[in-house]
């Protein structure tokens, strides 16, 4: 008895010992190409030099009381206006195929209109652009990625159908200046957050906060503004230019809690990202059928004399089915999805709309970031929605990561990146078609509503020095070699 058990010890022991000692390696294939991503107001700082126009993002950080934690703004961010040499000698130290960053409207349009160009503010993006590719990097642009123009946010920003025109007007402008060397292009960056949360609620600017109303019109003005530059992109440009035009949406996995509950996950996917995704990506070509008759007969119910939802038209259907060349995703987050009976009220909102309720555990690893947990399963079920859902389209991952309060040594996020990729490649060998994966970020930024106090970044930024020192994490060095050695090893 006693020998056996001390057998049985030693087979455990033998068990584990060989667990600890097991080195896997994970191989990337071929044709998945890697980069880091910003955005100008986080990044660019140089809020009024040399000409430009005003953002709603300067004119809201700059309100009493002040909106943002700590009072902080973007006027000078990572400086990255006067950095930008540095910028591109952190991407190079990474190793870096591209990097994603967006334009700043004001800056080079600075009345919103075509009326003037800011030669200015274009030389920076040339300066910027220009030495990326002297040394290999792919620029990926962003037309749109949240500083609206202040003077169009005072006529209605999104909510206003004139913004199609604005906005096709601008990236004509964008096309014609720097589509000789940019060959990827997003028009906007995660539509999600700028309708919901800054239509519907009061997190970002215009902090409207007239839910399930000016969120559903802010939904179908991009989607229009985002396909009438596609199709112009295509017919002025892609002959000569040669490049790929897509949109970033904002997604995010929502799983059932339990069985009882896969309809309504569904529904909830439907009202925060199928909303934008199926009008441009399913056959149908409309926004899904849920919200369709969720909101027209919750409106009708609720006194309302016609649907809450603005309707797209068949001309409107026809210009944005099929408008992007991929499908561009920032993904960072799970949640748990149940419905109960206080899940649908009956007020006129956009989280009523969906009725149902939704959380995170406890136990996923938490950011610093309230909305952000780690939760590697859920993004490859949201790879493989998309690939199911929709035709397996080329996917190109435009964001993804893991914020810390600071410090060099960042284990956690090292972790989120290793078990994020992943499942990226748990994707890829079912076959999803992707085609890029970013790390958000390139550096600590300006993020949003929360200031300086959220680090994204692969590298840090000293925001007590005026140049804005950068430093390399940790998670820079793993990300690199990542890139280097094309493999994951555990
Ligand atoms: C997505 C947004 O595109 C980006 O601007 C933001 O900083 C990250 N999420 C992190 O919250």
């Amino acid at each position: 008895g006693k020998l056996m058990l001390l057998f049985l010890i030693g087979m455990v022991f033998a068990e584990c010992k060989s667990n600890v000692n097991r080195h896997e390696i994970r191989k990337i294939p071929e044709g998945i190409i890697f980069g880091t991503a910003t955005a100008a107001y986080q990044v660019e700082g140089a809020r009024d030099e040399d000409g430009k126009g005003e953002s709603n993002w300067d004119h809201f950080t700059h309100k009493e009381p002040c909106p943002v934690k700590n009072c902080d703004t973007g006027d000078i961010a990572n400086d990255s206006y006067h950095q930008y040499k540095r910028d591109v000698e952190m991407m190079r130290e990474l190793g870096l195929d591209f990097y994603r960053f967006s334009l700043s409207w004001s800056r080079i349009l600075p009345t919103s209109f075509t009326d003037k160009i800011n030669e200015k503010g274009v030389q920076y993006y040339n300066n910027l652009i220009n030495e990326m590719l002297a040394y290999n990097i792919q620029p990926m642009v962003t037309l749109f990625h949240w500083d609206l123009p202040q003077k169009l946010q005072d006529m209605g920003g999104w909510t206003n159908p004139y913004i199609v025109d604005w906005f096709t007007d601008y990236a004509r402008v964008a096309f014609e200046l720097f589509g000789d060397r940019v060959k990827y292009w997003f028009t906007i960056n995660e539509p999600r957050e700028i309708c919901y949360e800054g239509y519907g609620a009061t997190s970002v600017p215009p902090t409207l906060n007239i839910s399930g109303y000016a969120d559903y019109l802010c939904a179908k003005n991009i989607l229009v503004a985002h396909a009438n530059t596609y199709h112009m992109y295509k017919k002025e440009f892609q002959q000569s230019q040669a490049g790929t035009i897509g949109i970033a949406l904002s997604v995010i996995w929502y799983e059932p809690e339990s069985e009882e509950y896969i309809e309504a996950a569904e529904d909830a996917r439907q009202f925060s990202w199928g909303i934008y995704a199926n009008p441009i990506f399913s056959k149908t070509g409309d926004f899904p059928e849920i919200v369709k008759d969720r909101v027209a007969d919750k409106s009708l119910a609720q006194g309302f004399s016609r649907s809450r939802l603005p309707e797209l038209s068949p001309d409107e259907v026809d210009l944005i089915k099929g408008s992007s060349d991929f499908f561009g995703i920032n993904h960072y987050t799970t949640y748990i999805i149940y419905r109960n009976s206080s899940s649908i009220f009956p007020t006129p909102s956009f989280y009523d709309d969906i009725g149902s309720v939704f959380y995170q555990k406890e136990t996923w690893e938490a950011a610093a970031s309230l909305w952000l947990k780690a939760v590697p399963w859920g993004f490859y079920n949201a790879l493989t929605k998309i690939r199911t859902e929709y035709d397996n389209p080329p996917v190109y991952i435009t964001e993804n990561g893991f914020s810390t309060r600071g410090g060099l040594v960042d284990d956690s996020r090292i972790k989120y990146y290793r078990n994020y990729i992943n499942a990226m490649l748990d994707a890829v060998e079912d076959g999803s078609d992707i085609r890029s994966y970013t790390a958000w970020s390139l550096m600590d930024n300006f993020e949003w509503t929360e200031g300086y106090t959220e680090c994204f970044g692969l590298y840090e930024v000293n925001y007590n020095d005026p140049s804005r020192t950068r430093t390399a994490r940790k998670s820079a060095y793993v990300y690199k070699e990542i890139l280097r050695a094309r493999q994951l090893d555990f």
